[in-house]
């Protein structure tokens, strides 16, 4: 083998590494959101490409939406990714002004509107 040959094959198997490495962390495999709050649903499933959808949106901090807040201030830099959303905001939909429905509501359609890009339809996001 030449050391040409040697040095290529370094560098694809490098590539493969950090490729494994980073595939492992990203989250390919989540195409819906499915809070396990809502036990009986009333409206179809989102639809949720999570990495095409931050890709394509332009989203690279993970605490856009995975926030992390301290005293009521958003703790930047800091993300909440394991931790499911309902795990810090609840079902309850009395006199709670945050409900877990409004919170999902306000984040994906308050982005939308913001950015005038995104469904903003129920039946864009809840398709039949
Ligand atoms: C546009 C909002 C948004 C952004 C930005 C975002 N995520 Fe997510 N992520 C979600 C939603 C919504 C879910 C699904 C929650 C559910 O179904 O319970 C999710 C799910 C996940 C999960 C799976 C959690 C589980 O319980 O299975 C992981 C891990 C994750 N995201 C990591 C990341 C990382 C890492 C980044 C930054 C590179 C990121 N996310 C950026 C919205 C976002
Ligand atoms: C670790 C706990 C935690 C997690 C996980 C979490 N949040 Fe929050 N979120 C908070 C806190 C604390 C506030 C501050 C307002 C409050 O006290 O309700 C907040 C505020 C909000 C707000 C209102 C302010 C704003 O940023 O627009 C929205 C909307 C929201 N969260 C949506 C979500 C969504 C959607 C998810 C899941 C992707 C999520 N949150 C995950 C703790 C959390
Ligand atoms: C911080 C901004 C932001 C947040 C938060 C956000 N989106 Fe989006 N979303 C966008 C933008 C921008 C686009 C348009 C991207 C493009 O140009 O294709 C988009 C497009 C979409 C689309 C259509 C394209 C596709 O990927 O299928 C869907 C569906 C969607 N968003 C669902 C959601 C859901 C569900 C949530 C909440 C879990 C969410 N979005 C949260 C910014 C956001
Ligand atoms: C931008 C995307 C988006 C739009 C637009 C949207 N929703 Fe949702 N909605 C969500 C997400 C994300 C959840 C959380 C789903 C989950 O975890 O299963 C949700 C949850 C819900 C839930 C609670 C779960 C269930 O099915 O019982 C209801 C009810 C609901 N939405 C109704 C509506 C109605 C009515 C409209 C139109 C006025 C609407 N949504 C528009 C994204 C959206």
């Amino acid at each position: 083998m030449g050391k040409r040959t040697l040095i290529i094959y370094v560098v694809i198997t490098l590539f493969v590494c950090i490729f494994a490495v980073m595939s492992g962390y990203s989250q390919e495999d989540v195409t819906t959101v499915e809070d396990s709050a809502f036990e009986e649903k009333m409206r179809p499933t989102v639809q949720f490409l999570h990495d095409e959808h931050n890709e394509a949106a332009g989203l690279e901090e993970c605490d856009v939406c995975h926030h992390v807040y301290k005293d009521g201030e958003k703790i930047e830099d800091e993300s909440s990714e394991e931790t499911e959303c309902s795990e810090c905001h609840t079902l309850n939909k009395g006199d709670n002004p945050l409900s877990l429905v409004k919170v999902y509501h306000l984040q994906c359609k308050g982005c939308h509107q913001k950015e005038k890009a995104g469904p903003i339809m129920c039946s864009e996001c809840h398709p039949r």
